[in-house]
């Protein structure tokens, strides 16, 4: 009995945080691989796609200093972490029209990885 209420204990523990939300470190490789070809998550720098610094928070479409098409400057959505989310699922079904070329991340903890990861771009 009392070692099944270690393991319940044990595997609460283990559980909660993967839970609660992604892995950051797991989101930075992932980004990495996945985005930093086009995203720079350092402010003010922009390649084929705006600076990812600061995302979560922020309108869609709203950083002065990079060119969106008009679908992006259009989405009106706030990016959080639901926001994301949805976009990232398939961005292009999403918000048709946008022009970010990326197929998108179909794995659940693959995007909430990447998300944990933005969130700490502040
Ligand atoms: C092939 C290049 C490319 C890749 C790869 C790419 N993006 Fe993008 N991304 C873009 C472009 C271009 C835009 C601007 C879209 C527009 O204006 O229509 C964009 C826009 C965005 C935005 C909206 C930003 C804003 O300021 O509103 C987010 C969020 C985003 N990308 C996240 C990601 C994440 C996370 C990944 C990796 C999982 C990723 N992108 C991979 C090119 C890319």
């Amino acid at each position: 009995m009392r070692r099944i209420v270690f393991s319940v204990l044990a595997l609460a523990g283990l559980a909660a945080p993967a839970h609660a939300a992604g892995d950051a470190d797991a989101g930075k490789a992932l980004f990495s691989q996945k985005c930093g070809i086009c995203h720079a998550p350092v402010e003010g720098q922009n390649k084929i796609g705006p600076s990812l610094w600061g995302v979560v928070g922020r309108k869609a479409g709203t950083l002065l200093t990079y060119t969106y098409s008009d679908a992006m400057k259009n989405a009106n959505r706030t990016w959080d972490q639901a926001t994301l989310d949805d976009y990232l699922i398939a961005p292009r079904q999403k918000i048709p029209g946008v022009k970010m070329i990326f197929a998108g991340l179909p794995e659940e903890s693959d995007r909430q990885n990447v998300i944990a990861y933005l969130a700490t771009l502040k």
